[in-house]
């Protein structure tokens, strides 16, 4: 999204964040989800969320108590802080969405570098919401990490389609190239009332999950939105007109990128379970072992080969028990192969590898190995 591009340049900008910020982006005002409290427990919904206001409802009927709800209230979602060295501390803002950090440095930005629109400023962060009702795992939680970009175009209707559904693609395209299964994702456009305040058109990359089609990113046409309300400007270059460009977002989700990737690579193979990640997405790319853990001449080259590794991949270790529970356990962490030296290894100056999806092993010399892994992780 960044290096291999021309047109995109990588920010990292603050997580607290002035309170005119969310002021002028209209996140004090429209940052919100509908709330409703049980009136017999007094637990906190959702009010949208009408499936778990039905699963709640039924738990009391169960114990023979009625359930009734508040009307629904406005349920602000911005994390406060409050900072400095005066009392009253002054109140400051967790950023609810990386996004902001981008635009109050736009003017930083293009005066820093030579891009010119259209363009794009990528960035990954944390961000922070008071969710109501966190859950399914890391899916929706109060911290999370988001990957996102803004890309700046003229403002003009077609451009900004144009760029919408090129930006859309392009990030349907990256969950499949890293082995997301096409049939379990989807697109799903936003209805009007769903929208954020922010956006003139919205529509979400959604998973099939285990507990149903979920958002796993938003792409967002958000007009002169926030660029107007910061009353920053761009300034063509070449035509020395002015104008406030218009944006069209890819907002992501990393944490549940990752429980997707996770979900979908997880695959039982008779009594072996593999976590079947895309190689560039292992935590490890290759674990080394000697074969015996107390011979030590096999142990020195294994070494020799985890160090030299070591430097260029990410590499595991292991010489407890017998080389099949070695080899069952960087299946279930998903690592993609396994080098092990044995005897022939001391005399042949080379390795078997064993591939974790297919348990086939070849035996590639101890020269080759840097290449071989090389290629077989990153083309
Ligand atoms: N800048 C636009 C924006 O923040 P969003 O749809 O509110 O849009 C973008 O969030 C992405 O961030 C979502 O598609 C989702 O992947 C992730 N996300 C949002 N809230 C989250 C939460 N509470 N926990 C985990 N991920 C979350």
């Amino acid at each position: 999204m960044v290096y291999e591009r021309g047109d995109v340049v990588g920010i990292d900008a603050a997580i607290i964040m002035n309170p005119e910020v969310w002021k002028a982006s209209g996140h004090l005002e429209g940052f919100t989800d509908p709330l409703v409290e049980c009136k017999t427990c007094h637990q906190r919904f959702r009010a949208d969320q009408e499936d778990k206001l039905k699963e709640h409802k039924e738990e009391h009927d169960k114990k023979g108590e009625e359930a009734s709800w508040t009307e629904p209230k406005t349920f602000n979602l911005l994390t406060e802080v409050f900072l400095g060295v005066t009392e009253p501390k002054q109140k400051a803002y967790l950023r609810g969405e990386i996004t902001q950090g981008v635009f109050v440095n736009f003017q930083n930005i293009t005066s820093s570098s030579r891009i010119k629109i259209p363009f794009g400023i990528a960035q990954i962060g944390k961000a922070f919401r008071n969710e109501i009702t966190p859950g399914n795992f890391t899916f929706r939680s109060r911290e999370f990490e988001q990957m996102e970009l803004e890309y700046f175009v003229r403002p003009d209707d077609k451009e900004a389609e144009k760029v919408f559904n090129y930006w859309k693609e392009e990030r349907m395209k990256w969950y499949v190239a890293f082995g997301l299964k096409k049939e379990n994702l989807r697109f799903r456009e936003h209805e009007t009332k769903e929208r954020a305040h922010y956006a003139r058109f919205a529509e979400d990359i959604e998973y099939n999950a285990p507990f149903g089609w979920k958002e796993l990113e938003g792409i967002h046409h958000r007009g002169d939105w926030d660029l107007s309300r910061h009353k920053i400007t761009y300034k063509d270059s070449e035509s020395g007109k002015e104008y406030t460009p218009w944006v069209i977002e890819a907002s992501g989700g990393v944490d549940r990128a990752l429980l997707f990737f996770l979900i979908n690579a997880y695959a039982e193979d008779g009594d072996r379970i593999v976590l079947k990640l895309h190689t560039k997405l292992a935590p490890y790319k290759a674990a080394v072992f000697p074969l015996l853990a107390n011979k030590p001449e096999l142990v020195k080259l294994a070494r020799k080969i985890y160090d030299d590794l070591r430097k260029e991949f990410f590499i595991d270790w292991d010489d407890r028990g017998n080389i099949g529970k070695r080899y069952y356990a960087q299946d279930e962490i998903g690592t993609p192969f396994c080098v092990t030296v044995d005897f022939e290894s001391l005399e042949n100056n080379d390795v078997t590898v064993r591939d974790r999806d297919t348990t086939k092993q070849e035996r590639i010399l101890v020269t080759k190995l840097r290449d071989y892994l090389h290629h077989a992780i990153l083309d």
